[in-house]
């Protein structure tokens, strides 16, 4: 069957993966709730349509922190993509080039970060946890540096790996040739070793991550490069302005695709109040559960100015590499354009706060 929405890859996906790889792209922590309001959140939002603005050419282009985007999308960041497709990062760096999407790369790509800096030919940045080795956080930062990366993203909801019930019951571990390549060996060894009513993944970041880390600590990173820092994971209007007093120059709204606290507040509940308290001083970028160009749409009228897009990419990977990748990204920027031009909002500054109506409730 051939794809019209992103979710037909999900089908394709769910068919073509191991049980075990499903569990852990798809997966959320504890019951699941978070990850089924992300997509719920956008589903009470309403659209409010205007009419005779001259819809023939909607101009999607944006640029984030001196990144030129074709339209406000990026691939979040997101660990292993070899374990989707065997071309893993460098096919999606391919299809967010070729897409003009922004590619967040995670610390724990199954690339090198210079191999996907040539593979790309749009705007890269590069995510972190921080470890509690500094010393590779320092190579990292350099290396990215040198390959022409254009930001740090430090993601902050992360001080452990949350309770993933699905990986638990797999007993999850990474397949002996899936690697964090960037990372050396012996501190990665724990994510492949798989031990019954474990997750590997959880194991190696409780022995990995520095959960000491605080706000005081955010100086450190700062002095080691001159890159713009993003903070994902933010979800509140008190961490939102604490961004902003510590000098960071974005932020995302994130829950981690409702792996990390179920429980915690969708995504898209959360964005108001942090574009609220930022007013401005900072770019804010939202991530989770969007699933079509109306979803995109909302995100912005709500406030964001460019959104990331997770588990959809891994699905288009799985169904043909990067040429699946790109055909997420281009019918999500397909799906904008059509929003945009018949909600008759032909430009990126029409989608203001009178563009979608909240319903309460279900
Ligand atoms: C992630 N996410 C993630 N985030 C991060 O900061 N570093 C990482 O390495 C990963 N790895 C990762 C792997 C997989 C398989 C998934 C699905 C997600 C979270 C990701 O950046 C993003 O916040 C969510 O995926 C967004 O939600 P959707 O679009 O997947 O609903």
């Amino acid at each position: 069957m051939e794809p019209f929405r992103v979710e037909d890859y999900a089908e394709f996906a769910r068919a073509s993966l191991s049980a075990e790889v499903w569990g852990f792209v798809q997966g959320g922590s504890g019951a699941e709730w978070t990850l089924a309001a992300n997509r719920a959140a956008y589903d009470r939002v309403r659209l409010r349509t205007r009419v005779l603005t001259d819809v023939s050419r909607c101009d999607l282009g944006t640029t984030v922190l001196g990144a030129r985007l074709a339209s406000p999308l990026g691939v979040a960041p997101m660990a292993y993509h070899r374990l989707a497709h065997p071309d893993g990062e460098l096919a999606t760096a391919a299809a967010a080039g070729a897409t003009g999407s922004l590619f967040v790369v995670s610390i724990f790509a199954s690339e090198t970060i210079e191999d996907i800096a040539a593979a790309a030919t749009g705007p890269l940045w590069l995510q972190l946890y921080w470890l509690r080795q500094r010393e590779i956080l320092v190579d990292l930062i350099r290396r990215a540096e040198a390959a022409g990366y254009g930001a740090l993203v430090l993601t902050v909801d992360a001080p452990r790996v949350g309770r993933r019930l699905r990986d638990l019951r797999n007993a999850f571990a990474l397949p002996q040739d899936v690697r964090a390549v960037n990372i050396a060996e012996p501190v990665m060894a724990a994510s492949h070793e798989s031990a019954d009513g474990t997750s590997a993944i959880e194991r190696h970041s409780r022995e990995q991550f520095d959960q000491t880390v605080t706000w005081s600590d955010l100086a450190w990173l700062r002095e080691r490069s001159s890159l713009p820092l993003v903070l994902k994971g933010i979800l509140t209007a008190e961490d939102a302005r604490l961004a902003v007093e510590h000098g960071v120059d974005a932020v995302v709204v994130s829950n981690h695709g409702g792996r990390q606290l179920d429980g915690a507040v969708p995504s898209l509940d959360a964005l108001p109040e942090v574009v609220a308290a930022v007013a401005g001083r900072l770019p804010v970028l939202v991530d989770g559960g969007v699933r079509t160009g109306g979803d995109v749409f909302k995100s912005l009228a709500l406030g964001a100015c460019a959104v990331l897009v997770g588990r959809p990419v891994l699905w288009g990977l799985a169904h043909s590499g990067a040429a699946g990748a790109g055909a997420v990204l281009g019918l999500l920027r397909e799906e904008l354009d059509n929003c945009m031009a018949l909600a008759g909002r032909p430009t990126l500054a029409d989608i203001d706060s009178s563009a979608v109506v909240l319903r309460q409730g279900f």
